[in-house]
C-alpha cells in the first residue's frame, strides 16, 4: 500500500531499507524515547536487517501491521527517513513513529501521521487509536496535540531506554479524527480571522488561536506554537454557522 501526501510517499518496508534504517535510527536523540522491550540499546551492526526480516516483514504477512517506511517525494533515490508502525494491538499502542534527526521539525511526522489517520480510521475500519510516550517526550507530545489525540493518562514507567519514569497515553477516536479533518478543511477554506465579523469570534482565546494558525500558515515562528485542534474545533461552529 503507498501513500502519497503533499511531500511525502509513504511505502511499506522491504528488506532493501535496512542499510538507510541502520545509518538514520540508531541515535540517541531517537531511541532514548523507545522501549527497551523492543530496542536493542547499544544497537547492533545487524539491527535493521534483524528488525525487518524476524519483526516487520513477518508482521506485515500475518496482516494486522503497517510499517511505511518514509521517503521524500523529490529524492528518485527513495531512502527511507523514518517510519511510521500502525498496529491493530491496542494493548502495544497502535503507532509508532520516528524520523531521522536532520527531517525533524518540518512537519513531516505530522503529515505521515495525518495520512496514515486517514487510512486507519476510513480503509482499515479502525475504531479508536491508543498512542503512547514517553513522558519526557515533548516532540512527540506535541505531534498527538497537533493531530486530535486526547490525552487520556500519565502512568508510571521502567521501560524507555532514555529512563522516562513515567508514560502518558493517549486515545484518538474514529469521530474525533473525522471532525478534526471536517474542521481543518473548513479552516483551509473560510479562516480569515482578520476578515471575520467580530461576532464571529466571541471568545478571545478562539481569536487569537484562529490567528495563530492563519499565521502559522504564512510561517511566523512566534505564533507557529497555537494549538490547530482547539482553534478547528472552537472555529468550526461559528464558520458552518457563518456559511449558512
Ligand atoms: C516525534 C517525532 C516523530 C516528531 O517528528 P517531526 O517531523 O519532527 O514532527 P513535526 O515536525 O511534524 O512536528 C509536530 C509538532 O511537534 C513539535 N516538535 C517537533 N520537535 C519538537 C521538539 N523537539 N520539542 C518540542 N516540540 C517539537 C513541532 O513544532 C510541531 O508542533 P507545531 O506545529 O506546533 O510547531 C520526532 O521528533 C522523532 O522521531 N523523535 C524521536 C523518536 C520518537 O520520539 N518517536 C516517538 C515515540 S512515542
Amino acid at each position: 500500500m503507498y501513500i502519497q501526501t503533499e511531500r511525502l510517499l509513504l511505502r511499506p518496508l522491504n528488506l532493501q531499507d535496512a542499510p538507510a534504517i541502520q545509518k538514520h535510527f540508531p541515535h540517541w536523540e531517537i531511541v532514548q524515547h523507545l522501549s527497551a522491550k523492543t530496542v536493542k540499546w547499544p544497537y547492533p551492526p545487524d539491527g535493521a536487517q534483524k528488525f525487518l526480516q524476524n519483526i516487520a516483514l513477518p508482521a506485515m504477512a500475518r496482516g494486522d501491521d503497517w510499517y511505511f517506511g518514509i521517503t521524500l517525494k523529490g529524492d528518485a533515490a527513495g531512502e527511507v527517513i523514518g517510519v511510521v508502525h500502525l498496529r491493530r494491538d491496542t494493548a502495544a499502542g497502535n503507532r509508532g513513529v520516528w524520523l531521522a534527526s536532520g527531517f525533524q521539525g518540518k512537519g513531516y511526522m505530522q503529515e505521515a501521521v495525518g495520512a496514515v489517520n486517514d487510512l486507519a480510521f476510513g480503509t482499515l475500519g479502525f475504531d479508536k487509536m491508543v498512542i503512547k510516550n514517553a513522558a519526557d517526550n515533548e516532540a512527540s507530545r506535541r505531534l498527538k496535540q497537533k493531530t486530535a489525540a486526547r490525552h487520556v493518562a500519565t502512568v508510571p514507567a521502567s521501560h524507555y531506554i532514555g529512563g522516562s519514569p513515567a508514560q502518558e497515553i493517549w486515545e484518538l477516536t474514529a469521530a474525533d479524527w473525522r471532525a478534526f479533518r471536517t474542521a481543518q478543511e473548513a479552516l483551509a477554506r473560510y479562516c480569515r480571522p482578520q476578515a471575520a465579523p467580530a461576532a464571529l469570534w466571541t471568545r478571545r482565546s478562539a481569536t487569537v488561536q484562529a490567528f495563530g494558525h492563519a499565521a502559522g500558515k504564512r510561517g511566523s515562528r512566534k505564533l507557529r506554537g497555537m494549538p490547530c485542534r482547539p482553534c478547528a474545533v472552537t472555529a468550526l461552529r461559528p464558520l458552518r454557522f457563518a456559511a449558512g
